[in-house]
């Protein structure tokens, strides 16, 4: 079978790109990206590409390829469910908020109610792909939903977990290390496998395409979160030895990447690991091995998490033990709010965090990212729910440049490694501030020999 028409639910991070990318590597497939949100689909249809929904490197371009010839982005989730061959799900699957799980387990809702939309509305026999990340073994569910309607529609069921980084979306999509495919090992499941092997093979090789069953696709996409949070905590975890031993973390991570068993990537300590995917997906792996009685595997990874949590807070309090054991009313100004850099995704941002534990020390804290808007830094301190909104408001100030940013700060922080914090003009910025002058690099950036040549009291995190 060759798929001519998808659609997609869910126009978010994951959904929107590697759309545009399908559409723009597959012109003889109509994709259409569907969500329920006005205000997203319409951003995705701006027709000032600077104005799209997400920031990611190379982005406009795609989108600029494909919208209007094989990509439609809309609100008709229903028509395009209807006119599709192939569904792609990626919608949120957040950590629940209540009830059983709460705080660990997956919210699945929006999941299931896409399922019985689709069961609901379709008409003829459709390929259903996960792209979403998964409980292994939501595939089950999702067919059982599906196969429901009764209305003779057939439904096959993929598992097409997604592995792009945010801030290098593109190129990820583009040059994959490896797409993976889980399908049913039935003559209908290897049609629908072979039907979403070649949308991807018309630019990627058959040899990066792995093919698995349903459940081993869906566990890899939470085993290789775990993995790879698991390196930052192992090397945040070491950063801390390092500070109190003279070690420079750095050079112990150059030292042990060179071994090729170790690999040199992924080895940047840092205040700590953010992202809508790490903590809700270990979380979510963590209560997989509890609910199969595998208590002491959930407790193996749960140190993953913890070992985050106190990277964030040794971060905040170094900051608050250096200025004297006091940050009330001291100006501490905040280099970036983005998780990472090149993106505009704030979700689980160590800078929410450590902004909250300097606010609760009544700090005064001036924002400044290049991508991230003032309603953004603020909406992500009001759902910590920490104090009231007017409160988060008079503490915090988003500042849109560098204008006087300094001015008067007591404390400079960089919390995104974003490349231009490297080449701000820090003589200046030491006239500006008060004395002494402290910096925090949360990320290691900047060249600490030199901030310290010009007089600034240095902290870079993994330096002794
Ligand atoms: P997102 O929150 O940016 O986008 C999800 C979109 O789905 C939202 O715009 C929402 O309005 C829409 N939606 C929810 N329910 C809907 C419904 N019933 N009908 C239509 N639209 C609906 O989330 P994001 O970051 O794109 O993540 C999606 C999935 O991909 C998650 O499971 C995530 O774990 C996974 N993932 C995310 C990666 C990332 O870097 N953000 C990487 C790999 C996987």
């Amino acid at each position: 079978m060759k798929v001519k028409n998808i659609c997609c639910i869910g126009a978010g991070y994951v959904g929107g790109p590697t759309m545009a990318v399908i559409a723009a590597k597959c012109p003889d497939i109509d994709v259409h990206v569907v969500d329920l949100n006005e205000q997203r689909i319409a951003a995705w249809n701006d027709v000032n590409l600077d104005n799209l929904p997400i920031y990611e490197p190379g982005l406009s371009d795609i989108v600029a390829q494909a919208r209007g010839r094989n990509l439609i982005f809309s609100t008709n989730v229903d028509q395009a469910i209807q006119e599709a061959d192939m569904i792609f799900i990626s919608v949120n699957t957040p950590t629940k908020t209540y009830g059983i799980g709460k705080g660990m387990a997956a919210d699945l809702k929006y999941i299931e109610l896409c399922a019985r939309q689709i069961a609901r509305v379709a008409t003829s026999n459709k390929i259903i792909v996960e792209k979403s990340t998964l409980p292994v073994r939501t595939a089950e569910a999702l067919k059982s939903i599906l196969s429901s309607s009764g209305n003779g529609v057939k439904f096959q069921v993929l598992s097409n977990p997604e592995f792009l980084a945010e801030g290098t979306a593109i190129q990820d999509l583009l040059q994959p290390d490896r797409v993976l495919i889980g399908g049913e090992r039935t003559l209908e499941g290897e049609e629908a496998i072979q039907a979403l092997h070649d949308v991807y093979n018309n630019w990627i090789t058959t040899e990066r395409i792995l093919l698995t069953n349903v459940w081993s696709s869906e566990l890899s996409k939470l085993t290789a979160n775990a993995f790879l949070a698991q390196r930052v905590s192992s090397i945040n975890s070491l950063s801390a030895l390092c500070e109190a031993t003279e070690a420079d973390v750095d050079e112990v991570a150059r030292a042990i990447g060179q071994d090729s068993r170790i690999g040199p990537k992924f080895l940047k300590s840092s205040v700590g690991f953010g992202g809508s995917c790490f903590q809700k997906d270990i979380l979510n792996l963590v209560y997989l091995c509890q609910t199969y009685g595998l208590n002491e595997v959930a407790d193996y990874w749960h140190q993953v998490i913890k070992m985050n949590d106190y990277q964030k807070r040794r971060f905040a309090q170094k900051i608050i033990s250096t200025l004297y054991n006091t940050v009330n009313g001291k100006k501490i100004v905040l280099l970036g709010w983005a998780f990472k850099k090149d993106t505009n995704d704030t979700r689980e941002s160590a800078a929410i965090y450590v902004a909250d534990y300097l606010l609760s020390e009544q700090a005064e804290i001036v924002v400044y990212d290049p991508k991230v808007t003032q309603e953004q830094v603020y909406a992500d301190l009001d759902y910590l729910n920490t104090r009231s909104e007017e409160r988060n408001r008079s503490l915090v100030t988003v500042a849109k440049n560098y204008e006087d940013l300094f001015k008067d700060a007591h404390a400079v922080a960089v919390m995104t490694e974003w490349d231009e914090f490297k080449t701000i003009d820090w003589s200046k910025v030491y006239i500006d501030m008060l004395k002494p002058a402290f910096i925090f690099d949360g990320r290691a950036i900047l060249d600490m020999q030199a901030l310290e040549g010009i007089g600034f009291t240095g902290f870079a995190i993994g330096k002794g």
